[in-house]
């Protein structure tokens, strides 16, 4: 069984029981996360892109529990750099793990290192395969036709979708992404987090549900089992 932790934004905790996963750690400064940076524990911390919203304490968290990085090369570079263990990976690429498999996909967005300054390499998002489930994780993006070629290749089990408009997709292009996904259960992220993202997730629900697709809202510290 594969279990999902919600810590709001865009991270989430995902374990087979075996190997614990986190994916864009914003922990430090997230105020909705009702955990501590030294609360969680992951194997592998998986990043979509340099903004300090998903990089945030990926340096600590990979260093204080020897997790490996996984995250395009630029990140991965300076990941290793900074001391941590690294699998750089870009997009279209794929690589085993012991937990299963991640693909990068592209991401309409920007990047930069966690200096805020240098080129931090493409966007991405994360495709997972972790106790035989497939997720999605679209990371910051705008809506785009290729979705249907990501939904078209994968039996996409779970999409973490943004919807806080502003930096990425809002509630109707995401649910025009779901349309292009067809996954069977979608989880609406990044938004609500600061002022320029704020946005009611249950009309977003609406929209998800309309097209016969499971939509469940989470808040901070809920579970999901898939
Ligand atoms: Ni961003
Ligand atoms: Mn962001």
């Amino acid at each position: 069984m594969v279990k999902l932790t919600y810590h709001g934004h865009s991270c989430f905790e995902i374990t087979d029981g075996q190997h614990n996963l986190i994916i864009d750690p914003f922990i430090t400064g997230n105020p909705f996360a009702k955990v501590k940076a030294g609360d969680v524990h992951p194997n592998y911390v998986i990043v979509t892109h340099g903004h300090g919203d998903h990089w945030g304490d990926t340096e600590q968290l990979a260093k204080s529990n020897h997790a490996t990085v996984i995250s395009n090369f630029e990140l991965g570079d300076y990941a290793a750099r900074q001391g941590c263990t690294n699998h750089s990976l870009h997009i279209g690429g794929k690589a085993n793990f012991p937990f299963g498999w991640v693909k990068l996909t592209i991401a309409h967005h920007g990047s930069t290192l966690p200096d805020e300054i240098s080129y931090g390499g493409n966007p991405a998002g994360i495709l997972l395969n972790i106790g035989g489930k497939t997720i999605y994780h679209a990371g910051d993006t705008g809506l785009f036709l290729d979705m249907k070629l990501i939904g078209e290749m994968n039996a996409i089990d779970l999409a973490l979708l943004p919807i806080g408009d502003n930096y990425t997709m809002g509630p109707v292009d995401a649910a025009k992404a779901v349309e292009f996904l067809r996954p069977r259960q979608v989880v609406p992220m990044h938004y609500n987090t600061f002022p320029p993202i704020k946005q009611d997730p249950n009309d977003f629900a609406k929209l998800v549900r309309a097209q016969g697709i499971e939509c469940t809202v989470m808040s901070s510290g809920d579970t999901l089992k898939l």
